[in-house]
């Protein structure tokens, strides 16, 4: 069994919540499944940090090139579960996440509308098993317009994967989370992933 670990965060390891609670679930996870492979991708340090969809990448097809993307989904494609992660930036996901989801989403290749029933697209990447985890600095509530988690949830399960579950940290950057570490924070939630975990 391979999980493959995808983080989205654009604020460093130490200090990342969202990267500290994904290895919080992966300690959980690998408790339980202690002969599960794990491949780790962090999207700052991939092509997704620095090409981003443009007029000029549709040209030939150019973005999908540039971004490695025929790298990614054979990634994808070689596993068979992804713990998904990432915060909210701007009331969305990061930058480095719209282009990794930029990069995936091929017609033919994760999806098609070829043989489908009502003009309704078939996601591909039908193998996969999802973990979604998500912070965002602002309670859950304050932002209906930017639930980016949602966004994500939607757009794997359209790419035909099982999103098993999703844990949200919200409410990092007000009380009475404001003033604790990415630790604590973290802490607060710990049930939640440990569940999680055990579901995966
Ligand atoms: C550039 C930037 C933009 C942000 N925009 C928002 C936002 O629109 N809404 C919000 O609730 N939090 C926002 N935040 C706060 C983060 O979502 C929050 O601190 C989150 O817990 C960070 O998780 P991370 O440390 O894993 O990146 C922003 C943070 C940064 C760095």
């Amino acid at each position: 069994m391979k999980v493959l670990v995808i983080k989205g965060s654009i604020v460093n390891s130490g200090t990342s919540s969202s990267k500290l609670m994904t290895d919080k679930f992966m300690d959980f996870y690998k408790e339980k499944n202690p002969s599960h492979e794990i491949i780790e991708l962090d999207l700052n340090k991939e092509k997704t940090a620095s090409v981003s969809l443009s007029e000029a990448g549709l040209v030939g097809g150019q973005f999908w090139k540039d971004i490695e993307a025929n790298k990614l989904v054979d990634l994808l494609k070689s596993v068979d579960k992804v713990v998904f992660s990432t915060s909210m930036v701007n009331f969305n996901y990061s930058g480095v996440v719209k282009n990794f989801i930029d990069a995936i989403c091929i017609p033919n290749v994760t999806f098609t509308y070829k043989y489908s029933e009502k003009g309704q697209a078939k996601g591909l990447l039908d193998h996969l098993k999802v973990q979604i985890l998500t912070s965002q600095g602002a309670p859950a509530d304050w932002y209906p317009f930017g639930d980016f988690t949602a966004n994500l949830k939607g757009t794997w399960e359209f790419l035909g994967a099982n999103v098993v579950s999703y844990v949200k940290l919200a409410g990092t950057n007000v009380a009475p989370l404001q003033t604790m570490t990415a630790e604590e924070k973290v802490a607060t939630i710990e049930n939640e992933l440990k569940e999680a975990a055990s579901k995966f």
